[in-house]
């Protein structure tokens, strides 16, 4: 499928709230940081709002890039877009003349798959239609799903399938796959779907959702090396903020949300030694959370755009230098 322009369907998640934190951030400018641009559409709302802004653009999808470049071109002269892994958010800042520490009002992390990659059938992350089996973010790099599941070990599969799939039958399934790729190589996701609703239990298919939904998501974490590169980037953007300067993550499964939370809970706990009875000057926690738990969307967003269902909000704010 060829997008010249974002799909009008495209509703950007969790907007208004997301404005609602970082705005107090950016009211007087600095640079915003949308480490996910995707289409564009966080993206153009605060450029539009907040008129003496600069925003960094990341994404790793080139064709995502270029699509939110057009849509950003009335903003032409105060943004800046880098290819690249949210974990290349340092380099990215100083090819764009900025420093690594102390130079950022905002960052906005919005992670997953945009509504374009699933809508484009033949890159393969859904499950519901026929498509090689690639799901790379970026297709100029990397390993496919079909390079995974042809030649990884059947130790390795079912650990990705347990840790990233969260998938009761992993080793189950491993092995369904080693004797099925035994006969022939998978190509094609329509072939991943039959063997799992061959492996897969018939009184589990009608509890635990279609079957092939903790696998897909294992297989697109894997390629794209999804949860290093979180582990990177959050610390490297919360690095980057100024005293006053703010960050949202908007997680779409548990093990990212995980991954923030533990980061953000060290991030805002107390540096002084832990055995000493008050607060040391300049000791205290770097960071404040923001956001109690993880934020859900209102069902109100939830019904006016489905992709808001499984979405976990997590802000925080860096109220201390770094020590
Ligand atoms: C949910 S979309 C962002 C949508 C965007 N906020 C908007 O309003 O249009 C997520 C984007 O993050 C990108 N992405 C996912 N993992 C990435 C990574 N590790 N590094 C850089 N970009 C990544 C995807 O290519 C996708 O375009």
């Amino acid at each position: 499928m060829n997008h010249d322009s974002p799909s009008p369907r495209h509703v950007p998640v969790l907007l208004r709230r997301a404005d609602e934190i970082l705005g107090p951030a950016l009211e007087n400018g600095g640079v915003l940081v949308d480490a996910t641009l995707g289409l564009g559409g966080h993206a153009e709302h605060f450029l539009r709002t907040y008129p003496a802004i600069r925003l960094i653009g990341l994404d790793r999808d080139t064709e995502a890039l270029r699509l939110a470049g057009t849509r950003l071109e009335p903003y032409a002269d105060r943004i800046t877009l880098v290819h690249t892994r949210y974990d290349g958010l340092p380099d990215a800042l100083r090819h764009a003349g900025l420093a690594t520490e102390d130079s950022v009002r905002a960052v906005l992390m919005d992670l997953g798959v945009s509504s374009m990659q699933l809508d484009e059938a033949e890159r393969g992350f859904a499950y519901s239609v026929d498509a090689p089996l690639d799901m790379r973010m970026d297709p100029t790099a990397g390993l496919t799903a079909a390079d995974v599941l042809n030649t990884y070990s059947h130790g390795d599969l079912a650990r990705i399938l347990k840790t990233y799939g969260e998938e009761r039958f992993a080793g189950r399934i491993a092995s369904a796959v080693l004797r099925r790729r035994a006969q022939r190589p998978f190509t094609s996701s329509a072939e991943l779907v039959e063997l799992l609703y061959e492996a897969i239990p018939a009184a589990t298919r009608r509890t635990g959702g279609h079957p092939a939904k903790r696998t897909f998501q294992a297989l697109r974490i894997e390629v794209n090396r999804e949860l290093e590169s979180l582990q990177a980037a959050v610390p490297a953007a919360m690095s980057a903020l100024q005293v006053g300067g703010r960050i949202v993550v908007m997680s779409y499964q548990s093990l990212e949300d995980k991954t923030v939370k533990q980061i953000f809970t060290q991030a805002s706990a107390s540096r002084t030694p832990l055995d000493l009875p008050v607060e040391l000057p300049g000791m205290g926690p770097e960071f404040a959370i923001l956001t109690r738990g993880a934020e859900k969307a209102s069902d109100t967003e939830i019904e006016e755009n489905p992709r808001a269902a499984p979405v976990r909000m997590r802000a925080a704010e860096r109220i201390q230098a770094a020590g």
